[in-house]
Parts: C-alpha cells; sequence; structure tokens
C-alpha cells in the first residue's frame, strides 16, 4: 500500500526522503509529502500526485538532518494536497505520518473537538498528530506511548517534534516498519526498498512495538515500556527483488497478498457478536436502500463478474430484485429507471469511463447512486451519493486478482446488510458472516497448494482453447476464469453456465481440450457431475475445482484443485484463486508480459 521514509543523522535529509519516496513509487499512490524537523519548527510540504509535483514546490536548500516522508493510498478523505501526509497538530511542532486505519478516529477527533482542537483534513491520521500534541509535556516518546493507547486499529507511524530535532518515534501495529542502521544515521522505511540503497543493515520493528531513533541510538520498546533486545539484520534481498517483495510479477504478488487483503476488507465490518454487518458509508442512505424495488449492478470486465455474484447475492439474501449490466450497454440503452432503482457501480479503478458513463446516466435519471470502488477519491467514489470502498490496497497488475475478491467481498457484505434490516434472521446473518470471517484464512490454505495450479497449467500451455464452466454462485468465477486465462496468457478460453454448455458450445470438445468445472459441494453437485461426464465422453481433459475431502471426483477427472468448504454464497472467493493461478503460470510459461499484457491498459478511461 502506501509507504514511509525517514532519516535522522549526519547528512541533509531531503533528497535521502526524496529517493527513498521514489523507490516506494511502484507500490501505488495518490499523494506526497515530507516534515523536516529543525529547532525552529517542522516544515511540512506535501501535495497531490506524482512526486515531481511534491518536488516542483518544495525548498531544495532544506538542509535539516531530520526528516520524514510519506506516500498515501487514500482510505479516509480525499487524495487532495490537504489529506496528504504528514499531517501537523495545531502549534505546527508535531507532524505524524501514517499507514494503515485508525478505526476510532471518529470518537477521537469528537473528543479532541471538545478540547478545542480544530482539524484541518479529513483523515482518520490527522487524529494522531492532534492526539500526540494534547499529551505533549516535553517528552514526546511518552506522549506517541500515550497516544496509541487510546488508538485501535491499524499502523506504521513515525513522529517528529521541533522541541527535539534529532528524534524520530516509529510504532508499528499491523503496518511494516522496518529501520536501517547505518554510520551516524538511522533510516525508517515501510519497505526495505526506500532504504537499500544506503544500508543493507536492518531492525524489523515488531507489532505492538515502538522505537526511539537518533543519529547514535535505537532504542525499542513495546508499547509498555518494556525494552525489547533485536538483532540487526542483513537484507540479502536486491532492490528490484524487494519491491516486488520477491515474487516475480505483480500479479503473483496480488494474488498472494488476497488474505491479508480480504482481512482489511472486512475489519471492522462484521459484528459478530451482534450477527450483524456495520457499512458506515451506507448507513445515511440504508432507509432508502432498503425499500429500493429493484437494483441494478453495473461494471466492466472483471468488475462485472463481481457484481453477477453480486446479483445472485442480493437476490438470496436481500430478496430485492437485481440485474447486472455492462457500463457500456447500459447507458446507450435507454434504460429504464424508475422512482425505487438504485444503482450501484463497481469498479477497482473508480475510473473506467464506460461504468462511469453508467452511473451518470442512471444519476440523471434520479436513481440513488452507490458505488463499491477501491480507488479512495476516484471519479466513481465522489460521484456516488453513497458507497463502499474495498480497502484491498493499491492493485498494479493489469489482470485484475485481490479487486475481484475484494469486490465480491463487498458485495458480500451489503448483501448481508441488507437482508439483516429485511427478513433475514439474526441466526442466518450470524452463519453468513462467520463463514465470511474465515475466508481470509481459507484462501491462505488455497494459495498453500499453488503448485497444484503450475502442474495443470503447465501440462495444457499448449493448447489454444479452453472452455470454463460453473453454475450458480460459480458461473460467474467461470466467466472470471477464461477472461484471466485469455487477457494475460492470450488463450482463447471461454466460461459458460455449465448446462448451457449442450446448447451448442459441446461442438468445439475434442480429444483433451482443457475443460475446467468449479465442481465444488452444494445444490448443483449432482448436476455439474453430469457435465463433467458430457466432457469426458467426447475425450475432454476435465480440471475439477472442488472441495476439500470430495475423493470421489478424482475418480472421475484428469485434476483436481480442492478448495475449504464454505457457503454456497461465498465460494466464488475460494474458486476464483486456483483459476487466477492457472492463468498466471500459463502467461508465465508462454513468455507473455503478465503485468502489462499486450493492448490492454490497467485503468480504461476511453468508450
Ligand atoms: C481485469 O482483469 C481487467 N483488466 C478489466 O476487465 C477490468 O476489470 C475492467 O477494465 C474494469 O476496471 P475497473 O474495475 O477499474 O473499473
Ligand atoms: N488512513 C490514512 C489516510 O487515509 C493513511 C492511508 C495510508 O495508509 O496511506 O490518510
Amino acid at each position: 500500500m502506501c509507504g514511509i521514509i525517514g532519516y535522522v543523522g549526519h547528512r541533509t535529509a531531503l533528497p535521502i526522503l526524496i529517493e527513498g519516496l521514489r523507490r516506494l513509487e511502484y507500490r501505488g499512490y495518490d499523494s506526497a509529502g515530507v516534515a523536516l524537523a529543525s529547532p525552529n519548527d517542522v516544515t511540512v510540504t506535501k501535495s497531490a500526485g506524482r512526486i515531481s509535483a511534491l518536488e516542483q514546490i518544495i525548498d531544495v536548500e532544506s538542509t535539516q538532518t531530520t526528516g520524514l516522508g510519506h506516500t498515501r493510498w487514500a482510505t479516509h478523505g480525499a487524495p487532495n494536497d490537504v489529506n496528504a501526509h504528514p499531517h501537523a497538530d495545531s502549534s505546527g511542532r508535531i507532524a505524524v505520518i501514517h499507514n494503515g486505519i485508525i478505526e476510532n478516529d471518529r470518537a477521537l477527533r469528537t473528543y479532541l473537538e471538545q478540547h478545542g482542537v480544530t482539524f484541518t483534513s479529513d483523515t482518520d491520521s490527522e487524529v494522531l498528530a492532534q492526539l500526540i500534541a494534547q499529551l505533549y509535556d516535553g517528552n514526546l516518546e511518552k506522549a506517541v506511548r500515550q497516544a496509541l493507547h487510546e488508538v485501535s486499529g491499524t499502523y506504521g507511524i513515525a513522529v517528529v517534534c521541533a522541541d527535539e530535532p534529532g528524534v524520530i518515534i516509529a510504532a508499528r501495529q499491523g503496518s511494516p516498519l522496518i529501520i536501517g542502521v547505518g554510520k551516524d544515521e538511522h533510516l525508517l522505511a515501510s519497505d526495505a526498498a526506500a532504504i537499500l540503497a544506503h544500508t543493507s543493515q536492518v531492525v524489523y520493528l515488531g507489532d505492538g512495538e515502538m522505537a526511539r531513533i537518533t543519529p547514535n541510538e535505537l532504542r525499542i520498546t513495546t508499547l509498555e515500556a518494556v525494552p525489547v533486545a533485536k538483532e540487526v539484520e542483513e537484507i540479502e534481498w536486491s532492490l528490484e527483488q524487494i519491491e516486488l517483495a520477491g515474487y516475480d510479477h505483480f500479479m503473483l504478488k496480488e494474488i498472494f497478498e488476497q488474505p491479508a487483503a480480504l482481512e482489511n476488507c472486512l475489519r471492522g465490518r462484521i459484528d459478530l457478536r451482534e450477527g450483524t454487518v456495520h457499512l458506515g458509508g451506507l448507513v445515511d442512505c440504508a432507509r432508502e436502500l432498503v425499500r429500493a424495488k429493484r437494483i441494478i449492478l453495473t461494471g466492466c470486465g472483471t468488475a462485472w463478474h463481481a457484481a453477477l455474484v453480486g446479483e445472485y447475492l442480493f437476490e438470496e439474501l436481500a430478496r430485492i430484485p437485481t440485474e447486472t449490466e455492462y457500463g457500456s450497454e447500459f447507458r446507450y440503452r435507454n434504460p429504464i429507471v424508475n422512482e425505487g432503482t438504485v444503482v450501484i457501480a463497481v469498479s477497482q479503478s473508480g475510473e473506467t469511463t464506460d461504468t462511469i458513463a453508467a452511473f451518470n446516466e442512471a444519476k440523471q435519471r434520479g436513481a440513488l447512486t452507490l458505488g463499491v470502488v477501491n480507488v479512495v477519491g476516484s471519479s466513481l467514489a465522489r460521484g456516488t451519493d453513497a458507497g463502499v470502498y474495498l480497502h484491498v490496497g493499491p492493485e498494479i497488475g493489469v489482470a485484475s486478482t485481490k479487486a475481484f475478491t475484494g469486490q465480491v467481498a463487498v458485495l458480500a457484505l451489503i448483501a448481508c446488510f441488507l437482508g439483516r434490516r429485511k427478513h433475514m434472521s439474526p441466526t442466518a446473518a450470524m452463519q453468513f458472516i462467520t463463514a465470511l470471517s474465515q475466508i481470509p484464512t481459507q484462501v491462505a490454505r488455497v494459495l498453500e497448494r499453488a503448485d497444484d495450479a503450475r502442474k495443470v497449467a503447465e501440462k495444457y500451455q499448449q493448447r489454444e482453447n479452453w472452455l470454463y464452466l460453473g453454475r450458480g454462485y460459480n458461473y460467474p468465477v467461470a466467466l472470471e476464469g477464461a477472461l484471466k486465462l485469455k487477457e494475460i496468457s492470450y488463450i482463447h478460453s471461454e466460461g459458460l453456465p455449465a448446462a448451457e454448455m449442450k446448447h451448442g458450445p459441446i461442438a468445439l470438445i475434442t480429444e483433451g481440450m482443457p475443460v475446467v468445472v468449479i465442481a465444488t459441494a452444494g445444490s448443483q453437485y449432482e448436476k455439474i457431475i453430469n457435465n463433467i461426464s458430457e466432457v469426458r465422453t467426447r475425450g475432454g481433459s476435465v480440471i475439477a475445482i472442488a472441495t476439500e475431502g470430495d475423493r470421489e471426483i478424482a475418480k472421475m477427472v484428469d485434476h483436481v484443485l480442492y478448495v475449504p468448504d464454505t457457503l454456497e454464497p461465498l465460494q466464488p472467493l475460494l474458486t476464483a484463486i486456483p483459476l487466477q493461478l492457472i492463468a498466471y503460470h500459463a502467461a508465465v510459461i508462454r513468455g507473455c508480459n503478465v503485468d502489462k499484457p499486450r493492448n490492454l491498459a490497467k485503468s480504461v478511461t476511453v468508450e
């Protein structure tokens, strides 16, 4: 996600910070800033957009030797100049950079406002700067420690103060921080890539730990002030490897990030005690939403596939008639948008022109519009009446992976949110959200068997035609699996509702043609087994995605890729993973440019 860099030593901090920010650029971000500490003050310079925009406004003559730099990937508040980090307290003497999400920021903000603090940004992070300043009595470390005891959520933070110019205080809970050890200097970063040009000697800060960093001293303690002995470790990776965190491609990295990304997406939204779902972004329009007579989900490509899963979820859990429309089709076919129609736009980037055009059309016709978007502050996020962010972190690979599972997870949350306000019983909701909360761990389990998917890709990589079959909730997954394969490996593939095969596409099946069948346990299992038999009879090779423990299926097919058991509506979150891996490996084996496939762009901002 976002990036942190810090420097305290004998050299001029600014060039080191800027270079560090550049090294973090590949991760994707929306704004950047630096804070330089001197005994007189803390100078904060920040700007929306690229690092080059920041460089244009920065004082290149700055000679301070202590400073912080940040690239933001907004979660709270639009990506503009004011919301960019660092955030200073009202006196301007303390500055903070923060990666992560402060979950109780609303309560803390209200408390601080009641004590006379005026906030300048919409971020959750500014709360930290103001709170630390309120608690400051001449000892920065103590104030940070006290402040963090009041905070819940995730953070990697670094703090400087004009009264202690040669000191950085850092702390970590859920967001990575490493400290680089140099000669008479220390660096701090969220990612080794930012400091590797200066030192390969590092100390990894653990969750619940704090560091007091000066040029010559590094003191690490727990939040309770208990000293922690740490080893200095040597980084053996090259810079380039680290940017990809050791993965060969961003797509693979993003596939493997899914357990953490989904954890982040669900965090604070599932209430297992009450059997309910909290979605802050929908509270204001909840009444209108519950009364919706019809929901139209719109999106393109992968987002459209996720929307299709959403359609099934909404109809089953909330019993609201729902349909899914391609953004490009919706716009030009004079759609019927009556009173009581709600239009939900699904998009990773929030910048896809076809989807924006669809939602503009819906808006003009008076529909309530919602966004299910990953990029905070994007056009769709700003333009919709309300919405729910994915919070899965930046997606760099052109082939969408973690955004798909994030979209499905958010749509499942919305379906449950609506269902609970209609007729879904607390018991049914409890069962649903309990299963949902187990998904991140189950995804991790699927990823442990990634090599099985690689073997399938290896075996069939020369076949130029593939079919993907699924039923019910797994039909959109079949479409998504086929899209993944075609966009990055350039293999022709088609996704179908399994029963449709016999109405035409069955004519395509020849000896050894790979047919991926999602055959997980559930209401349509017997039917899909029949479809498998239809393929086998015609000589096709079947690769089944099946539920753990289903030994029988192994006797009927050529390969089985297992996923853990979950409720049927949540199966797409697991069955999509092996299909992403098959596509990835097929593309690699065929020598394709996985992260930047031919003819494609990450964000399609043309019609
Ligand atoms: C997915 O792998 C694609 N490259 C593409 O279909 C994408 O999902 C589509 O263009 C929509 O993008 P969005 O989610 O940013 O709106
Ligand atoms: N939640 C913070 C914000 O929205 C930090 C985001 C980040 O991790 O970059 O500003």
